[in-house]
């Protein structure tokens, strides 16, 4: 069995036990990965020339506000949230072997439950596990009176009401708070106007993967706004563009003799020259993603990375990301539910394994006239509740996905196949 697929089983067991000493009732359900990971990336990082030993474990938090019932309709639906929030779990805990993955969402982000995870938990945990990675990750409405810049939570009734919003130099605070007790930190803002959240612009430095450092890079600058176009993919145009700079493209340094880049990990700072170059050119300078040090006294030449998943692909220790996520020309459903259904298969990995527009093989089977077919190879009948067991519980080279994602995300897989 190989490293990612194992720790989805382990999941569920893990979750029961360990936890339940540490974390108090309320906050137990928002964890989605609770696991000790810490062998896995070893394979990963031998291919880089360091060992297990070179790092703790993996902690994200990973906060997004999708919804706004009581917005006026235009803003009500942040469907880009959503799938960033969505991806971005999958992509840590099947390619990048998170530890422990949080996942706030809609109406259970407030200021309390960031206190708890910023200011109690994480740090303690960080405490523990000495040269630890912990990333902060945000997706929502950004708003800003001209002065000052908030988040703006669920129960937000106009987009000014700083009420129901949260001011990004608090935030700034209680990540304070995971960067004095961490190792590597990284924060991710993607919001209108989240800018503020730096203070110091971004200076390149020599990357030494050993070494600590705290950074953040926000979507856009203190007044922009910032994006999402469909022509990318689900997510935020800032997301979409993280997932394809981990694919291999932002891997920039170093550059060798014979024209070749790369080193299998892409730092913070390969990453941060990444994403603003992308997206001030995809934006057309619309959006100015900023990135920059939060460290106390100066990160120095050391930060987060995450691993280049290029190399790792051709080492065979992870799959393929999104490769045909594309919605191909003359796609002919106009129903919203085959819509969504294909973007819940793009964003949850299936398209690593499976085309859904032939039946030729990749990992595993092509599935185009899946409910064409009378039975599946596992011999059970195609019925829509039998794919949906299967997602559920995997098997055979297939990670199951019964904890990953929700009944209605579930549905709409099935729903979406049995219209290919
Ligand atoms: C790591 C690779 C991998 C990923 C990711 C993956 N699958 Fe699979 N899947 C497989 C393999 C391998 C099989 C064949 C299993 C078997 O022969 O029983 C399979 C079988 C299936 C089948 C049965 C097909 C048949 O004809 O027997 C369905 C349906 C399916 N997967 C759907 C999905 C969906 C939906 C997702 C995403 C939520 C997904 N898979 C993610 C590898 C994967």
């Amino acid at each position: 069995m190989n490293g990612p697929i194992s720790t989805l089983f382990l999941l569920a067991a893990v979750n029961s036990t360990c936890l339940a000493q540490t974390v108090p009732q309320p906050y137990r359900s928002f964890f989605t990965q609770f696991v000790d990971n810490r062998s896995l990336p070893e394979k990963a990082l031998n291919t880089i020339g360091l060992t297990g030993k070179d790092i703790g474990r993996s902690f994200a938090l990973i906060v997004g506000v999708s919804s706004y019932p009581n917005l006026p309709a235009a803003h009500q639906d942040l469907s880009a949230a959503r799938a960033d929030v969505r991806q971005l779990q999958v992509y840590l805990q099947t390619q990048e072997f998170f530890d422990e993955v949080v996942v706030l969402k809609d109406k259970d982000v407030n200021y309390e439950t960031l206190r708890y995870f910023l200011e109690i938990y994480f740090p303690e945990r960080l405490k523990a596990f000495p040269r630890s990675r912990f990333l902060f990750a945000y997706s929502g409405h950004g708003i800003t009176d001209s002065t000052q810049s908030f988040l703006l939570l669920s129960q937000a009734r106009n987009l000014n009401d700083k009420q129901n919003a949260i001011n990004v130099s608090i935030v700034r605070n209680l990540v304070g708070n995971v960067v004095d007790a961490g190792h590597q930190v990284l924060v991710l803002l993607n919001a209108c106007y989240g800018g503020t959240f730096l203070s110091r612009s971004f200076a390149p430095t020599l990357y030494i993967p050993r070494n600590p450092g705290a950074h953040a890079i926000t979507a856009g600058g203190t007044n922009e706004r910032t994006w999402h176009d469909p022509a990318l993919g689900n997510g935020s145009v800032f997301f979409e563009k993280l997932f394809a700079g981990l694919g291999g493209l932002a891997d920039s340094a170093p550059v060798r003799r014979d024209g070749s880049r790369g080193d299998g990990v892409i730092s913070y700072e390969e990453l941060a020259s990444y994403l603003t170059q992308e997206i001030r050119i995809f934006t057309d300078q619309r959006q100015n993603p900023k990135a920059g040090d939060i460290s106390r006294n100066g990160s120095g030449d050391g930060g987060f990375f995450f691993l280049n998943r290029g190399r790792q692909l051709k080492a065979g220790v992870v799959t393929d990301w999104n490769s045909n996520r594309a919605i191909a020309f003359g796609e002919t459903f106009t129903d919203g539910n085959f819509i969504k259904g294909k973007a819940v298969f793009e964003d949850s990995g299936c398209v690593g394994c499976h085309m859904a527009d032939s039946d030729e093989k990749k990992l595993g089977p092509g599935l185009l006239s899946l409910f064409k077919r009378p039975r599946m190879n596992d011999g059970t009948p195609v019925t829509k509740e039998n794919v949906k067991a299967k997602i559920n519980s995997g098997g055979n080279g297939m990670p199951p996905y019964g904890e990953l994602l929700s009944e209605a995300e579930k549905d709409l897989i099935v729903f979406f196949l049995s219209k290919r």
